[in-house]
């Protein structure tokens, strides 16, 4: 049992782990490595993950959880967030969505964007805690699920006209990039 996680940014030596993630959580809608090396190189993008600092058994602990945004200048997207099965329900989604939004303040954005699906209740159920409000749905966005998708938004309060102090193209393994204390 996880008793606690620490967040960090993604490396590219988390990639086989979190791709195995990708096919437990969204199966055919998984993200291949192409895809996410794509992800994590292009602009605006601030990858982590979450990592047991101590679980029952010994040895190296495999990342239990990553999520990542797309800065755009003025809002942010929530491009992913997963959580393995075996440690669901205690916690660490709302760690990682937390670092997400406080990243999001960080960088002066106006609001918060994601999609999900409209049949994923533990993550609406999840945003709606976090003060998400549903915009609307799109028709057949997942593929080849073939399956609708929620928009939801978070006004941010603090929004700002000027996001110049948070460079959108900064690498996730940044030195400043303060994942870890994020949480
Ligand atoms: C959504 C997800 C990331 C949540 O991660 P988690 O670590 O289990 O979440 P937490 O334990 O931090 O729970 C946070 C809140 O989410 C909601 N929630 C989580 N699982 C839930 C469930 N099975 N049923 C109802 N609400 C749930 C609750 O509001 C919960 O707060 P609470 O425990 O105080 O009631 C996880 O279920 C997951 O990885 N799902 C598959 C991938 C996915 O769908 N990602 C979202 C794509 S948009």
């Amino acid at each position: 049992m996880i008793t606690e996680v620490r967040l960090r940014p993604l490396r590219n030596a988390d990639f086989d782990r979190v791709l195995e993630l990708e096919r437990q959580l969204f199966g055919r809608g998984a993200w291949s490595y192409g895809m996410l090396a794509d992800e994590l190189g292009a602009l605006g993008r601030w990858y982590i993950v979450a990592e047991p600092e101590r679980l029952d058994r010994a040895g190296d602990q495999p990342v239990v959880g990553y999520g990542g945004l797309w800065f755009d200048g003025d809002v942010t997207q929530i491009m992913t967030i997963g959580v393995d099965p075996a440690v669901q329900r205690h916690g660490v989604g709302r760690q990682l969505l937390t670092a997400l939004i406080e990243r999001s303040r960080k960088l002066k954005a106006e609001a918060v964007l994601l999609e999900v699906r409209v049949d994923n209740m533990p993550a609406i159920e999840m945003y709606r805690d976090f003060g998400f409000q549903v915009l609307g749905v799109r028709k057949r966005y997942y593929q080849p699920e073939n399956k609708d998708a929620y928009t939801m938004r978070l006004e941010l309060a603090e929004a700002a006209g000027t996001a110049a102090d948070a460079p959108v193209d900064a690498p996730v393994d940044a030195p400043d990039d303060e994942a870890g204390d994020a949480a």
